[in-house]
């Protein structure tokens, strides 16, 4: 199956949990789970906006740090831009906030509600480049459908 072919798989599950449950803990740890273990990511997880700084959420993977700066890192950078980024590259990210050492490329979706961002997806790869238009396509649609709960 393709990359492709799993996202178009994958969401009418995802829409199915959230649909089941109303609370944003619980789907968001379903929807990390499910990301990471269909796709074998690094580190899978949210970061929830609280006042001023990024929290972290429900993950899957090793331990990341609890908290990020509005404009720091990746997450913060997304938060700030309003948009999703993609780093082909984490070692030649300005400001890149290094969780684990195994990673590679990330890609950070921000969870939007009325033009705020709310939460960040956050997805880390061993591998470099591992992400393109076609997981921004698809995490964005996951993001809304969380974004939908707060
Ligand atoms: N690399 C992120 C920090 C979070 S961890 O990757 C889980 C960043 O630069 O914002």
């Amino acid at each position: 199956m393709t990359k492709e072919e799993q996202y178009i798989s994958l969401l009418p599950q995802i829409e199915s949990l959230v649909s089941g449950e109303k609370d944003l803990i619980a789907n968001m740890a379903n929807i990390a789970a499910v990301l990471h273990d269909t796709f074998g990511f690094w580190w899978t997880g949210f970061y929830r906006v609280e006042g001023q700084e990024l929290v972290l959420g429900p993950f899957q993977g090793p331990i990341a740090c609890t908290r990020i700066p509005f404009g720091k890192g990746v997450c913060g950078a997304a938060w700030q831009q309003k948009k999703t980024i993609i780093v082909p590259d984490v070692h030649q990210f300005p400001g890149h906030i290094a969780c684990s050492s195994a990673s590679n490329s990330e890609i950070v979706v921000p969870v939007m509600r009325s033009n705020n961002v709310v939460a960040v997806l956050d997805i880390d790869s061993r591998d470099f480049n591992s992400f393109d238009s076609i997981d921004q396509y698809f995490l964005e649609q996951i993001a809304a459908l969380v974004a939908v709960l707060l």
